[in-house]
């Protein structure tokens, strides 16, 4: 098959990583979860014990690490200088400091950098904020993946619920919210869709449904009917 590009952007909790990846593993393109390299970003931040002020620091530490996307069984594994971070970068310290790190136009430069040489080959399936927009602008193929707050705070709820049974919805809500407010309205790359993404509201659908559907449009209008 044709090997092609797909750039999948969203608010978070939109289910774009899990689509994402049945995304990719139906096509046999590789799947580039970009939200973590900012997270694996904050991780090492916080490691060094920098405080969201501490611009320039967070510049530098953005410049002098290695961050690498290898595929594993139950998803993408995330190293940083040659450690094992996976988990560590979904911990609430770092989705909490995230957002703020997102919004450094250095180190978005230095990332956008790093995910376009990783495209440049084709036949990768993208997410994140800025895909469509800044990344991959030509991927043949763009999706924007939206649900409600409500739904969204929902999943994660279901998500948490054994690990993190003292969370409650109205928590996750206004944290869904808190984080597409400044992720909306950061200077730069706002999370806002492309002109020519296809607009998919997820609200009312599982996951299959999902897939089935962006499967069904890359199929028509990037493979031409050809499967
Ligand atoms: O998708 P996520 O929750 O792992 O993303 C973490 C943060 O990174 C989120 O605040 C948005 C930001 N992000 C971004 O600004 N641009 C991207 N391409 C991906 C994520």
């Amino acid at each position: 098959m044709r090997r092609f590009n797909i750039a999948i952007d969203g608010p978070a909790g939109a289910g774009k990583s899990t689509i994402a990846r049945l995304v990719a593993n139906q096509l046999g393109f590789i799947y580039v979860d970009t939200g973590a390299m900012y997270r694996a970003v904050t991780w090492k931040v916080l490691q060094k014990g920098f405080k969201i002020e501490q611009t320039e620091e967070i510049i530098q530490t953005a410049q002098g690490m290695d961050i690498s996307l290898k595929p594993g069984e139950n998803g993408q594994l995330v190293y940083v200088d040659g450690q094992d971070v996976t988990s560590d970068i979904r911990s609430d310290a770092v989705t909490k400091f995230v957002s703020y790190i997102a919004s450094i136009g250095e180190v978005r430069k230095l990332l956008v950098e790093k995910q376009k040489q990783m495209a440049a080959e084709k036949g990768i399936v993208m997410d994140g904020r800025d895909i469509g927009t800044h990344v991959l602008p030509d991927a043949e193929m763009k999706v924007f993946l939206t649900a409600s707050v409500k739904k969204r705070a929902e999943r994660r709820f279901a998500e948490l619920q054994t690990a993190r049974p003292e969370l409650t919805l109205a928590e996750l809500e206004q944290d869904i919210a808190r984080r597409d407010h400044i992720d909306e309205n950061r200077e730069i790359s706002p999370l806002v869709r492309a002109q020519d993404a296809v607009l998919l509201d997820s609200t009312n659908m599982t996951i299959a449904h999902v897939v089935d559907h962006i499967l069904d449009l890359c199929r028509s209008r990037v493979l031409g009917g050809i499967s």
